[in-house]
């Protein structure tokens, strides 16, 4: 129990640290009309658990043995939290899942306008990129830089989670089988997070061996993440979540439960986050527990 709340004080502060960031991301000197500022800054300052740039804060640390690896990893992390926040805004439009709320709020479209809240999305997705190129002025190596850019681009487009949204679209119940479902869960949830996780090790200094343990951590933690997003949304409370419940069975969505029921989602979940633990081990990391600790908490996660 202790544990469980040292962590979850700890992902609070690291919120924090991330939420000041963020406020400056976009840089005050660029001539960017008034109403899109303030559409991407609606979404981005709208709250979230700040999972994904945590973990590349996290995971920079654990590799580095030490906290000083954040400094590097701020911007880094910055732009993973916009690719996430632009996929949010696209996610809810109509043409998509068509929700009206998101981290308890109003969805963008539904203050800003489709269009608007279409050109929110896009501008966060490429000013995510300017993000990584700022880390290399803060300590990372320009070959660090270059590789973490490829990543991005490969695991937040189309090999990634854009294609993973638009196998999701595609998806019907009915027809959509357990290997396609895995496929659209490892790339429109998994991908992102295994950017996370593998851009913060970059940062930290990890060696090729390091970086395959990491990635398969972070492939089967963002596995379990998609598959208890999956159960929320049957089982979940709306004032905790900040978004409509049954949303994927109104949009008739194919879903871990859907597909092999509740109980069995809940052992999946458990299953691949103890896998994960297992990749994590193989790592041979200076400083592993705050990444065993987030990886736990998950597990029970409400919201
Ligand atoms: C929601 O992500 C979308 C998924 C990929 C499951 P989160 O549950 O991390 O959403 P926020 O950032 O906390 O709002
Ligand atoms: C969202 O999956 C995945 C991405 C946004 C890439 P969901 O559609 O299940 O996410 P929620 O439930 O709306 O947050
Ligand atoms: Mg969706
Ligand atoms: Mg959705
Ligand atoms: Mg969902």
């Amino acid at each position: 129990m202790n544990a469980q709340n040292d962590i979850k004080q700890f992902i609070a502060q690291s919120a924090a640290e991330v939420e000041r960031e963020l406020k400056e991301a976009l840089p005050v000197g660029w001539d960017v009309p008034q109403k899109l500022r303030e559409a991407m800054m609606y979404s981005l300052e709208a709250g979230g658990k700040r999972l994904r740039p945590i973990l590349v804060l996290v995971a920079a640390e654990a590799v580095r043995g030490e906290h000083e690896a954040w400094k590097t990893a701020i911007p880094v992390a910055c732009a993973v939290e916009m690719i996430h926040t632009y996929s949010l805004i696209h996610d809810d439009l109509p043409a998509m899942d068509n929700d009206d709320f998101r981290r308890g709020k109003p969805t963008n479209h539904k203050v800003y306008g489709e269009g608007m809240a279409i050109l929110a999305g896009d501008g966060l997705l490429t000013h995510a990129f300017y993000a990584v190129t700022q880390s290399a002025l803060l300590g990372a190596s320009p070959e660090t830089a270059l590789a973490i850019t490829a990543d991005l681009a490969r695991l937040a487009g189309i090999s990634g989670m854009v294609g993973g949204q638009a196998a999701d679209l595609m998806g019907e119940q009915g027809i959509t089988s357990i290997e396609q479902l895995e496929y659209i869960h490892l790339r429109k949830t998994s991908d992102l997070i295994t950017f996370a996780v593998t851009a913060g090790a970059r940062i930290g200094g990890a060696n090729s061996g390091q970086l395959e343990a990491l990635n398969e951590f972070a492939c089967k933690l963002g596995h379990a993440f998609q598959v208890q997003d999956d159960i929320l949304d049957l089982t979940g409370d709306t004032a905790k979540l900040g978004k409509p419940v049954q949303s994927d069975v109104e949009q008739n969505k194919v879903t871990y439960p859907y597909l092999i029921g509740l109980e069995e989602s809940r052992a999946l979940v458990a299953k691949l986050t103890e896998e994960a633990k297992a990749a994590l081990a193989r790592a041979d990391l200076a400083n592993p527990e705050r990444l065993l600790a987030i990886a736990d908490y998950l597990v029970s996660r409400d919201h």
